[in-house]
């Protein structure tokens, strides 16, 4: 029988995030008393003026509750009382947070940039709020980041694209560089050899390697994790494409050195045959390609699969995963890809570990990552959220402006 749970599931919860939704909702019904849908606009209207003062002051109180309820949160995860978070009791599906958020603070320098309590026909919507949550999880942080680990397609550069000499990120990474910081590049892309990652970051590596502002020191700063946790590379000037491949025993962190290979493959040939029988059964128009950490289908000659068809392949394959025994003693993560979808080994928490094991041991309340991928399923930044603070932007410009908003916010 199809529960009604299981209809909502998998009509919409994968595809929203609790916690933002709560929060939307709660400024809903200020936006609902207090705007004035009808009022004339007049250029400097007193009144316009008076009631969005109002507004902001609302929402402001309200960011302000949700802001300690999330102290309450971290108070009783740390006490070992979750069961006593009221949070907890609101957003069932809230995780951890390492650091207190700013959210009052940040929806006042939000409302500053966006207009969000002028509004009067749109409320504070999805978007607002994940920036606001953003810029509340930068002032948090209180400048202590000691490495900032990023994903890849869709936070550095478009969707299958390359980084190039022209993107704006490269000054911002080198700026964090200069800092001494380090940098991960966590990404799914897996590629086991250095050319692969160097066509895809030439502009970032060659950028690094000439700066002048530079230090050696800082330069190694950087290293690239492929397929989630699978594949490390250290930035090296003396290699031809200015990446070194680190031997896993460097590098693999204790419960990762238990991975037996015969599970990886027992859990790679399920999720093999579980694509192959969706590709029938949704008649997709993909090849299923096998790696050595990962398996996953993409488009035959240059198709575009439908969200629906890429979706119902990733909650398929996450399913008969989980539901075979390898799948409980292995992590893995299956997700959306935009046109492709794959299943690898491990996940970005392993691979946001790894890297903060490999600089020394940084730990999770000095680590931000910085994603696009953060809902439950289908998605695969969200798994970082249990090794580190993050980010969630919508595109690669995103990523800049919050890069700037940091340097912004560390400078004051
Ligand atoms: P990310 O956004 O940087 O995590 O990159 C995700 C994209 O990398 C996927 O959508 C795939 O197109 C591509 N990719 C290439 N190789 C792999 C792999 O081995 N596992 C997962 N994704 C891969
Ligand atoms: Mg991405």
């Amino acid at each position: 029988m199809t529960t009604r749970y299981r209809v909502e599931y998998a009509l919409k919860s994968h595809r929203r995030d609790q916690l933002i939704e709560w929060i939307k909702g709660l400024l809903a019904v200020p936006f609902v008393l207090h705007s004035q849908p009808t009022a004339i606009y007049h250029e400097h209207s007193d009144t316009l003026t008076a009631v969005a003062a109002d507004t902001h002051q609302r929402y402001a109180e309200i960011f302000r509750d949700v802001e300690q309820l999330i102290r309450d949160h971290i108070h009783h995860e740390q006490t070992n009382a979750p069961g006593k978070s009221k949070l907890k009791l609101l957003v069932p599906t809230v995780g951890s947070f390492f650091t207190p958020l700013l959210i009052e603070d940040a929806f006042k320098r939000q409302d500053r940039q966006r207009s969000i309590s002028r509004r009067r026909f749109v409320a504070p919507s999805f978007n607002d709020i994940r920036l606001i949550l953003n810029s509340a999880q930068l002032l948090g942080l209180q400048r202590n980041i000691d490495l900032v680990t990023f994903d890849g397609d869709v936070t550095l550069y478009d969707d299958g694209a390359c980084l190039t000499p022209e993107n704006p990120v490269i000054s911002r990474i080198t700026r964090l560089l200069h800092q001494d910081r380090k940098i991960g590049i966590v990404t799914a892309a897996g590629y086991t050899e250095a050319p692969k990652y160097y066509e895809r970051l030439a502009g970032l590596l060659d950028a690094i390697r000439d700066s002048p502002d530079l230090t050696p020191a800082q330069r190694d700063g950087l290293v690239v994790m492929g397929g989630e946790s699978n594949f490390l590379f250290r930035y090296d000037a003396t290699s031809p494409h200015l990446l070194s491949y680190v031997p896993r025993e460097e590098w693999l962190l204790p419960e990762m050195v238990t991975w037996q290979e015969a599970d990886i493959t027992e859990l790679l040939d399920i999720a093999e045959s579980s694509l192959h029988a969706c590709a029938s059964n949704l008649s997709l128009p993909v090849a299923v390609l096998r790696k050595d950490r990962a398996v996953g289908v993409y488009p035959l000659n240059g198709s575009k699969i439908a969200r629906e068809q890429l979706e119902e392949t990733v909650l398929v394959v996450q399913n008969t995963v989980e539901r075979s025994s390898v799948g409980s003693r292995l992590p893995f993560c299956a997700f959306n890809g935009g046109n492709d979808v794959f299943v690898d080994i491990g996940d970005k928490s392993w691979g946001v570990r790894a890297c903060q094991q490999y600089f020394g041991g940084i730990v999770p309340t000095r680590t931000l990552h910085v994603g696009d991928q953060f809902l439950s399923a289908g998605a695969n930044d969200f798994k970082a959220r249990l090794a580190s603070t993050t980010a969630w932007i919508a595109n690669p410009s995103e990523t800049v402006q919050l890069l700037d908003e940091l340097q912004e916010i560390e400078g004051q």
